[in-house]
């Protein structure tokens, strides 16, 4: 009786798989799950097995229905898609178009690693404001009024006037927050402040006109240059692993004394020369340096009994070694080919 069932089973697929229209289809049906066929006729025939075979013809059977009405259901919602009206060729059946889900921008995502690692060393995470005073971007970070930095060349200048009587600016850095936050706190302070900043810049593939920034700030009893150096190392092994090895160099920045540069071993080359590193071997990451005693007092705090450092992170062209991206500007571009690469 099985050979039987699966003759059957094998002449209703081969004859419904070469089905060709709704008729020949609805015969078929009738002919293979209809009352009068051949199943039913076995169906009566189970009466006569043994106990013990009656439940496994029996399931036998009902799996040979099941596999047949499959193949009919298919047949039948193939054809009503090729029929539908005013339609030809469209199939009802293919799935719909899937809505498009955005995500997090590359920089974003980037700057929520470096937040993540500082949120756990216990700083704050601190925002500031994009058109700034003059003083805030400049005076109150111990700028001389004749730096260069100032120079239209540099700075984006607005229309409006700032409290300070002044044209108010594009911030050019993420440091006036520094002043701004330690106007609502007191030392001790850890605060870690990412932003966009602005430079009128000629643009290529390393400069933006628009950049994002993040800047530290910690103010305690004692804090000594090591402590800066010793965060820094830290934070870069944190992101980009313990072989990465940093250089601190002197610099000049108007509000830290001492002030210093700290680059890292390029990660293309592991330090030993290559195009991205200008063949240096050293990638420049930060700027840094011990917060200038007259920060410190136009913030409010006593250089006597408080000191602290600073340092200010490029964040793009970081985000670009992170990912290997090779040119600044198409992180702003709002191009989907390139967003849809993250
Ligand atoms: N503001 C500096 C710049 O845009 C970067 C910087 C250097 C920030 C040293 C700091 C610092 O806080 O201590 O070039």
């Amino acid at each position: 009786m099985k050979a039987k069932l699966e003759q059957i089973r094998k002449s209703a697929i081969d004859a419904l798989e070469r089905v060709a229209d709704r008729d020949t289809l609805f015969n078929l049906e009738k002919k293979f799950l209809g009352r009068k066929a051949e199943l039913a006729q076995v169906m009566k025939d189970i009466k006569s097995l043994s106990d013990a075979e009656k439940p496994l013809v029996g399931k036998l059977i009902n799996d040979i229905k099941r596999d047949i009405s499959a193949i009919v259901e298919k047949k039948r919602t193939d054809f009503s898609a090729q029929s539908a009206p005013g339609r030809s060729g469209w199939d009802k059946t293919l799935p719909g178009l899937k809505p498009a889900l955005g995500h997090i921008h590359p920089i974003t995502r980037f700057l929520e690693k470096i937040e993540d690692i500082f949120v756990r060393m216990g700083y704050e995470v601190v925002e500031g404001p994009e058109a700034e005073t003059q003083a805030y971007n400049f005076d109150l970070l111990n700028f001389p009024k004749d730096h260069p930095a100032r120079d239209v060349q540099d700075t984006f200048f607005l229309d409006q006037k700032g409290d300070d009587g002044l044209p108010m600016v594009l911030r050019t850095q993420t440091s006036p927050v520094q002043i701004r936050a330690m106007e609502i706190r007191k030392p001790p302070v850890r605060l870690l402040v990412p932003g966009r900043v602005f430079r009128n810049e000629a643009t290529d593939a390393g400069h933006e006109t628009t950049f994002y920034q993040c800047e530290g700030l910690v103010i305690d009893q004692g804090i000594r240059v090591t402590d800066l150096i010793g965060t820094l190392d830290l934070f870069i092994k944190r992101l980009f692993g313990q072989d990465v090895k940093i250089r601190v160099r002197p610099h000049f920045y108007p509000f830290t004394e001492p002030s210093m540069d700290i680059d890292m071993s390029c990660l293309l080359c592991q330090g030993g020369g290559c195009p991205f590193c200008k063949k240096s071997g050293w990638i420049e990451t930060l700027g840094s340096g011990m917060v200038h005693p007259n920060v410190l007092k136009n913030m409010g705090v006593d250089p006597k009994v408080y000191s602290g450092f600073a340092f200010g992170l490029g964040i793009d062209r970081l985000m670009m070694l992170y990912y290997g991206v090779n040119d600044i500007r198409l992180s702003y571009s709002g191009d989907l080919r390139f967003i849809e690469q993250f």
